[in-house]
């Protein structure tokens, strides 16, 4: 596995690996790799004739308040993960690789930037389409795989890629869960014990949201209520959402027939975590 921290040996390392008609896949990642990531790692490789995955944590895209000196950093473990994995090409820059002093340009998916995790989270989004954007004209893959376990940041990555005209494919791949039902992230590893347990209570709301859909009700604030309830009934757990919303322009939904996201926020602890289902 090439690893390359500057800008220009990593373009260059990515037009060699697409040479000959290659289709080149990429897999962005902010690093504490797990399971969740491998997946995605595995998906490029089955479709692509090369992978490069990046591990960046992205300044611009945490709040003045969140966790992004906290943020969990594992490089060493992290490469021995993506060399198990056959990946070719690991880009690892600093920030002010990616960031020189005075950059002041930016990307907005405006208005769906606002919707769920950007409504809890201004300027999210506008860092997350800022560096995907930057990291796109980089690498120029083919194909790129995001995780549905973000399911706004799918929606928001898709209109981009649409409106600015990016020759890339997006693929969205299932969320991948611990054996008891929570979804896989790195920010599982701040968790308590206690904490551990409590979080279930965001699996176990989508599950009752699915199970009253299948027996039949269509209402999305009755289904949404459900949901909520139940995060409620976990006292320690404060609920920021709980959304049934068109997965692609991430609307709410009044009813729901097929394609709708349900979708859920909420802080266990400090930590905030989230998940969803597709109905
Ligand atoms: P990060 O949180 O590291 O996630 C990288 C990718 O892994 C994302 O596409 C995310 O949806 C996916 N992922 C995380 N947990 C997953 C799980 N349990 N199952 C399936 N996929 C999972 O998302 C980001 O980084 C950043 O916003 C980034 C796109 C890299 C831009 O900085």
């Amino acid at each position: 596995m090439q690893i390359h921290t500057t800008i220009p040996e990593m373009r260059a390392a990515c037009r060699a690996a697409r040479q000959g008609q290659k289709r080149l896949g990429f897999v962005p990642t902010m690093g504490a790799l797990h399971e969740g990531h491998l997946s995605l790692v595995r998906a490029a490789r089955a479709s692509c004739d090369a992978v490069a995955v990046s591990i960046f944590v992205n300044p611009t895209q945490f709040g003045p308040n969140e966790d992004l000196a906290q943020y969990p950093r594992s490089f060493e473990r992290d490469r021995l993960l993506l060399e198990k994995e056959n990946v070719d090409l690991l880009f690892a820059p600093s920030v002010e690789e990616m960031y020189p002093a005075g950059a002041v340009t930016w990307v907005t998916v405006e208005g769906l930037s606002q919707k769920l995790d950007g409504r809890s989270r201004p300027g999210h989004f506008r860092g997350v389409t800022t560096i995907v954007s930057k990291l796109f004209h980089i690498i120029e893959p083919d194909a790129a795989f995001f995780g549905q376990k973000d399911a706004a940041q799918v929606a928001v990555i898709r209109r981009m890629v649409r409106d600015l005209n990016f020759p890339v494919e997006i693929v969205a791949c299932p969320i991948v869960r611990e054996a008891d039902g929570l979804a896989m992230s790195s920010r599982n590893m701040f968790l308590d014990k206690q904490q551990r347990q409590q979080a279930l209570a965001l699996h176990r709301s989508l599950m009752l949201v699915k199970s009253a859909w299948e027996t039949g009700e269509t209402v999305a604030s009755r289904l949404a209520a459900i949901g909520r309830s139940e995060i409620e009934r976990e006292g320690s757990v404060r609920l920021d959402y709980f959304e049934i919303a068109d997965p692609n322009n991430l609307d709410p939904l009044a009813n729901v027939s097929r394609g709708a996201l349900v979708a859920v926020a909420a802080f266990v602890g400090s930590t905030r975590l989230i998940d969803n289902i597709l109905l």
